[in-house]
């Protein structure tokens, strides 16, 4: 009864949020999310990546943890940092696989949250108007997947950035694999209004925090590295907007890296099934604070002056925790 009735105020609410698309100078879809109704204006999330293959992979253990976490922090959402369904996205609105890799799998009570998603690679190898489809809201309240999005949260600001069209080699050279482009031609044209867009929503935003997640990696020293693309195109955009975290999927593991050129921090969250053990390149010792080459999530507890980020394994045990506080940060 209890667990039914919080659903319904759930899908009420979530209705509510869907509707609060306020029209911007920017053309990206604009979302909201209350912080807790506890006055003091916090919040609190999960960060998984790269995670939909059917319970394997210790995603099933990874989900379940997630579902303690959830439970301790009471957690507002949960953020997935792409490669959602493997190994080629969904089919369709009705491939199986939604349920199977998503529903069923991410079952705790405390993991009935909106999921903020943006879209991996491997999401581009299926249908991807289909994992943005509302029909998929349909058959699960959770799901919310644009290609690039802005999530007011009042005291942070998330900006979802479609990552996958930036990347040369899955245009230039796919191999066996086929992307679904329709909605990114021309690439030309995508990428500059999406760089555009981004630029003037970060610039227009006064919450205290900025967040930007994407799929792809700017730095990393795991298996894929870091992306030049975005680093060329996207990162000086960043920097000028002086944003706190750029969070990311992609490579299969956990990562802390900050910066010696801004204050921005690096976040990979990216395991949440199979991992790359042992498939790490060299970084400066100056800016990697942590790496973990196997499966886990993340968890952010935000207040307007600090954000506590921990790190968890496949036991729930935690593997690294650290705090950014902004006042300090403006500060510096
Ligand atoms: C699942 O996680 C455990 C603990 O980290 C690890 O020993 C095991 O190899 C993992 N299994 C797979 C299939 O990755």
């Amino acid at each position: 009864m209890v667990k039914g009735g919080h659903r319904l105020l759930f899908l009420v609410g979530l209705s509510l949020w869907l509707c609060l698309v306020s029209p911007a100078t920017s053309e990206l879809q604009r979302l909201q999310h209350p912080t807790k109704p506890d006055g003091d204006g916090t919040l609190s999330f999960l960060v998984v990546g790269d995670w939909g293959r059917e319970g394997s992979y210790n995603q099933s253990e990874v989900a379940s943890q997630m579902g303690v976490i959830a439970e301790k922090l009471d957690i507002d959402f949960v953020i997935s940092t792409g490669d959602n369904f493997y190994e080629n996205g969904l089919t369709g609105e009705d491939d199986p696989e939604f349920l199977e890799s998503f529903t069923d799998i991410y079952t705790a009570p405390s993991l009935q949250k909106p999921w903020y998603n943006v879209l991996g690679n491997h999401d581009y190898r299926g249908d991807v108007e289909a994992q943005l489809s509302p029909a998929l809201r349909k058959k699960d309240s959770r799901w919310i997947c644009f290609r690039s999005s802005i999530l007011n949260a009042e005291i942070v600001e998330f900006f979802f950035v479609d990552t996958t069209p930036f990347v040369d080699k899955y245009f230039t050279d796919p191999g066996e694999h086929k992307y679904d482009w329709k909605g990114v031609e021309p690439r030309d044209e995508y990428l500059s209004n999406l760089l555009k867009d981004v630029d003037s929503a970060l610039k227009e935003s006064s919450a205290k925090w900025k967040i930007v997640v994407g799929h792809h990696t700017i730095k990393s020293a795991g298996h894929h590295g870091v992306t030049v693309e975005l680093v060329e195109h996207l990162l000086p955009i960043l920097e000028a907007n002086h944003i706190d975290l750029y969070v990311n999927g992609h490579d299969h593991c956990l990562e802390h890296i900050t910066s010696t050129d801004s204050e921005i921090q690096f976040i990979t969250s990216g395991g949440g099934s199979k991992a790359w053990r042992g498939d790490i390149r060299s970084w400066k010792p100056e800016e990697m604070k942590f790496y973990y080459d196997g499966q886990g999530f993340l968890s952010v507890s935000m207040t307007g002056d600090q954000a506590d980020l921990v790190f968890y394994d496949v036991f729930g045990q935690v593997l690294h925790e650290w705090s950014i506080s902004k006042q300090l940060h403006d500060a510096a």
